[in-house]
């Protein structure tokens, strides 16, 4: 949906339950990971792109300390105080919003009381980063509120929005989502240095390359949680075993060459070298991706993306049949540049970059090969690389 059209939806579920006009609000995007899957938090390269879908939050402030969020289509309203948010599990989805606010009070926001409703056309769960829109938004919104100097520093309020989602929900997620979402440029993709946190926009006009994300509507048990957590635990004790063989100071997969990894590797317990080799040429497709697309070569790019695939359903295994297919299929069409997917994994969604006259076609080919494996629909997302948040004051 338009971003505008967003905000404006969430102004007028607002006045529906709180009976008031909102005061401000907060819009962020979801975003979608094009390469480098799984090196965030190995410190490592990412290429990324906001999408043009989101989350918008509304609302206004109270006089008493006490702050109510509610979500369309999402069971309960969220009562808390937000000098001390604490979990409920009778509204899972707030602790997002309360992660948020206690956060933002740690830096020293003083959040107030606050009403506010939530909208969204992200899907919930399928690797577009429907938590990372609602924690983006919602900090937006209650700066513009409460207003503090973190709302001016951007890569700050990202870091901010993901310990909200480390330390308060809990999930060991890293930098990714946070920063696509508030850095998003229209027409770009961005690579981050998930180390230095050194960032740059790499032009991708939307009249050569459209994204097509096909969500396969499934998540296994894995993506809750337990796969990524076991993948970010494998990840760092491949560095260690490094760090320990090599004597060099290595304190994340960022730090292993491709020559290291070549001469430790067949000494290394089969498992973590799997997942050391994804990581190591991973950060080494994202710099070769970029350099394409710098270039203009969105062939060589898409290959990348291919290869990624394939590295990530062998080497990673945080791919799922379904998203095999869907990735299959896709690769299979003309006009197709590449395809992966994109995400946690074990489920979710899979991205493709193709030419924009290939759309229907391939959407076609997606739809029927799908429903004829699987026997259910896989959900399309069409969009391109999108502006990443912003925030308003209604008055
Ligand atoms: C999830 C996490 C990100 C990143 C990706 C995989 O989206 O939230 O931090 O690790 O998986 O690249």
């Amino acid at each position: 949906m338009e971003r505008n059209a967003l905000i404006e939806q969430a102004r007028q579920a607002f006045v529906e339950r709180f009976g008031r006009e909102p005061q401000a609000a907060g819009a962020a995007p979801g975003r979608v990971e094009l390469l480098g899957n799984h090196t965030d938090y190995n410190q490592g390269f990412v290429l990324t792109s906001a999408i043009d879908r989101g989350t918008a939050v509304a609302g206004a402030a109270r006089e008493v300390p006490q702050a109510r969020v509610f979500s369309q289509g999402r069971e309960g309203v969220a009562s808390f105080d937000p000098q001390e948010p604490r979990h409920d599990d009778a509204a899972p989805w707030a602790d997002y919003v309360k992660g948020v606010v206690h956060e933002l009070n740690q830096a020293g926001a003083a959040v107030g009381g606050f009403d506010a409703a939530v909208v969204s056309d992200l899907p919930v769960g399928a690797g577009v980063s429907s938590s990372a829109a609602l924690e983006v938004s919602a900090a937006q919104f209650l700066l513009t509120l409460y207003p503090h100097p973190i709302l001016g520093d951007r890569m700050g309020l990202a870091r901010l929005c993901q310990r909200a989602e480390n330390d308060f929900v809990g999930a060991p997620t890293g930098l990714l989502d946070q920063f696509s979402s508030i850095f998003g440029q229209a027409g770009h993709a961005l690579f981050l240095d998930c180390r230095s946190l050194q960032w740059r926009a790499v032009a991708l006009p939307a009249e050569r390359a459209r994204i097509l994300i096909a969500d396969t509507g499934v998540k296994h048990a894995l993506a809750s949680g337990g796969g990524y957590r076991e993948r970010r635990a494998q990840c760092e004790a491949a560095a260690r075993w490094f760090g320990e063989q090599t004597g060099q100071p290595i304190t994340a997969l960022r730090d292993v060459s491709r020559e290291t990894l070549e001469q430790y590797g067949p000494r290394m317990d089969p498992t973590l070298r799997k997942r050391a080799h994804h990581i190591v040429y991973e950060n080494l497709r994202v710099e070769m991706g970029v350099e394409a697309l710098t270039q203009g070569n969105l062939g060589a790019f898409g290959e990348m993306l291919n290869n990624t695939h394939e590295s990530c359903r062998d080497l990673f295994e945080n791919s799922a049949p379904e998203v095999d297919a869907l990735v299959e299929i896709a690769q299979a069409q003309p006009g197709v540049y590449g395809a992966k997917i994109t995400g946690g994994g074990w489920g979710g969604c899979a991205v493709i970059l193709h030419e924009p006259g290939a759309l229907a076609g391939l959407s076609e080919a997606l739809a029927e090969g799908y429903r004829a494996r699987f026997g259910r629909d896989t959900n399309l997302l069409p969009t391109v690389a999108a502006q990443g948040a912003e925030a308003l004051r209604f008055e």
